[in-house]
């Protein structure tokens, strides 16, 4: 089925980006169970298997973040900031500003407050890793949560690898810079946040690998059984796909079956019975195509 709602972009839309960045055949198919051709090959390779897109360069760039934007009213309440979620979500409310909440919201018209947020509870889960150092640590929450969901899919035979976890704000700069440097500013805006608009920054989000590379950043990494069991049953730990197959024009982002997104068990499940696919519409926020 076509995930191509109001607020979703045209499929057509999407095949010439295909076809423009990667000069592979342009997409027919639309459902995660149909994926498109792979996107365009990785700007740049890194150490690992995750010659990605988005995967973060090797070195840390000494980078200064801009001071973040003042904190507003929102930040003290679950409150969307415009816009009306079909219905609250179920149990403990969470703020959607502080990078400390599982909730909060980043988006490109959602920078980080502030913009060089370091979570305070980083440590490495014990999962099959394929990155290193700080690639590989997430929130404490979030670890934890991967553990659980590790070893419920390698209980159903399936191998699901940490591609990439934490970025400090210079690991981002660095990782935009490369892919701008390789594609040019408005490829890599489809498919890499600024410095102080990813997730990766929160500890909330990370990328995942099937041991093998196949697919590895690629939009046909959603026919790879570890994308098909995470975006199956992921909800059950907490975690959503944050830039579903066609929602770009709400995300700002291409299909990334590989990023997983922390926000509860309670509000996964809610948004997965409810068939609810953005965090945008969830929480009954502006579609976020685009930086202001
Ligand atoms: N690839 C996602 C959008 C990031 O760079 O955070
Ligand atoms: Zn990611």
């Amino acid at each position: 089925m076509c995930h191509n709602r109001a607020a979703g972009p045209s499929r057509r839309a999407f095949a010439r980006f295909l076809a423009a960045g990667s000069g592979l055949a342009a997409a027919t198919a639309c459902s995660p169970g149909a994926p498109p051709l792979p996107a365009a090959a990785p700007p740049a390779p890194v150490a690992s298997t995750a010659a990605a897109a988005e995967a973060p360069t090797a070195t840390e760039a000494a980078t200064t973040p801009p001071p973040g934007p003042a904190a507003t009213d929102e930040a003290a309440t679950p409150a969307p900031a415009t816009g009306v979620p079909a219905s609250a979500p179920p149990g403990k409310q969470h703020s959607l500003v502080d990078p400390a909440s599982p909730w909060v919201i980043v988006n490109k018209r959602r920078p980080l407050i502030p913009a060089a947020f370091e979570p305070a509870d980083l440590v490495q889960p014990r999962i099959r890793l394929a990155s290193a150092g700080a690639a590989a640590l997430l929130n404490s929450t979030t670890a934890a949560a991967a553990e659980e969901m590790f070893a419920a899919a390698a209980a159903d035979g399936i191998t699901m690898t940490l591609a990439s976890g934490y970025r400090s704000y210079a690991t981002q700069t660095a990782t935009y810079a490369n892919y701008v440097n390789t594609r040019g500013q408005v490829e890599a805006d489809t498919a890499s946040a600024r410095p102080g608009y990813s997730e990766h920054q929160t500890g909330w989000s990370f990328d995942i690998g099937d041991g093998s590379g196949a697919c590895g950043f690629m939009p046909c990494f959603a026919k790879q059984p570890s994308a098909a069991w995470a975006a199956a049953s992921g909800h059950r730990f907490g975690f959503v796909v944050r830039y579903p197959w066609m929602f770009h024009g709400t995300t700002g982002y291409y299909y990334e079956p590989w990023h997983l997104r922390f926000i509860g068990v309670e509000a996964a499940t809610d948004m997965k019975n409810r068939g609810v696919d953005t965090l945008e519409e969830y929480f009954g926020l502006d579609a976020a195509p685009a930086y202001p």
